[in-house]
């Protein structure tokens, strides 16, 4: 059935697993997150963001966000997992306005580059308009970048925990994204891969609601090679090992939003098959590789953060 976010996000937090949050542009990557869902008997969330929504809707963000809810809806009233629709990084308040009036299960208010008192306020105001309309929010609190220089790292761009605090009391966010070391794309870190489980740990104990790491794709080697052999170039790409997921689910996280692994697993597939089939042209089987790679990288992450068998 297709569910309000909160539903998916308070049952992973009383339990202490991750759900993967899962961003799509079109409809064989939603097809692919149900039937990875279905296949390990996990809960789903789905996300667009604002691109996506103009993306889907030919230009027409609004447009975009009607097909979304309908896509997702037609599948998830009909699954036996619970799945639903977020907005990611939602900016601008008329794309926010968009998805809520078209049915998305939940939105993201990003207002991280602004001071925090500014934050505040913006996201304050979102959560407002939201909850009238029966819609759970999500808001950011510092900047996604990796810690490089850990001393000025903390200071400029993590999230300050006694901040987060304040934040939550003050704006009745129901989730929070914590700035803690990760970044989005495929190029994460320069050197080893960190995070700041301490920071999480204290922003749980603070604000008590379920968490979100950002920025949490693996960026997984097998489909970085399998890519590569095909022609892509990817040098230097890097990203949150297993490990590092697993962890930071147990400091405190709850939504996993991943991206970048599901646009490599498919670019892989699609580069080998093309490569193995100059003869192909029908899109219905261009994209097998890519439909089971990314199918691979989903489930295998289910697994990982243990919203596995939590449906
Ligand atoms: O965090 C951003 C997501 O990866 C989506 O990015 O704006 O390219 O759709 P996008
Ligand atoms: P990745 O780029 O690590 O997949 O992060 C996605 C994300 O945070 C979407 O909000
Ligand atoms: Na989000
Ligand atoms: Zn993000």
């Amino acid at each position: 059935p297709y569910v309000d976010t909160k539903v998916i996000l308070e049952n992973a937090d009383k339990h202490g697993y991750g759900v993967p949050a899962l961003n799509i542009n079109n409809l064989e990557f939603l097809h692919y997150i149900i039937e990875a869902g279905i296949k390990m008997n996990s809960p789903v969330i789905i996300e667009t963001s604002q691109g996506a929504m103009k993306y889907a809707g030919n230009g027409d963000f609004r447009k975009g966000a009607e097909i979304f809810v309908k896509m997702v809806r037609t599948f998830a009233d009909e699954a036996n997992i619970p799945v639903a629709l977020h907005l990611d990084h939602g900016k601008s308040f008329e794309y926010i306005v968009a998805a809520i009036k078209a049915g998305y299960s939940s939105v993201m208010i990003d207002a991280s580059e602004h001071p925090f008192e500014e934050n505040m306020k913006i996201t304050k105001e979102i959560v407002k308009i939201a909850h009238a309309a029966g819609v759970s929010v999500e808001a950011e609190l510092g900047q996604l970048a990796g810690i490089e220089d850990e001393a000025v790292a903390a200071e400029n761009v993590l999230v300050d925990p006694e901040e987060a605090k304040i934040f939550v009391e003050e704006t009745d966010v129901d989730f929070l994204a914590p700035a803690v070391g990760t970044s989005h794309g495929a190029f994460k870190f320069k050197g080893a891969a960190k995070i700041d489980y301490d920071r999480i740990k204290k922003v749980k104990e603070y604000v008590k609601r379920p968490l979100v790491l950002h920025g949490a794709s693996s960026v997984v080697p097998e489909f970085v090679e399998i890519a590569e052999k095909h022609g892509a170039d990817f040098g230097g790409a890097k990203g949150v090992p297993a490990e590092i997921l697993k962890e930071a689910v147990k400091c405190g996280i709850n939504k996993v939003n991943t991206d970048t692994d599901l646009r490599i697993a498919f670019v892989a597939g699609l580069r080998e098959f093309l490569n193995g089939n100059p003869k192909e042209f029908d899109p219905r089987k261009y994209f097998k590789l890519a439909r089971e790679y990314t199918i691979k990288v989903i489930t295998d992450r289910m697994e990982v953060l243990g919203s596995a068998g939590k449906a």
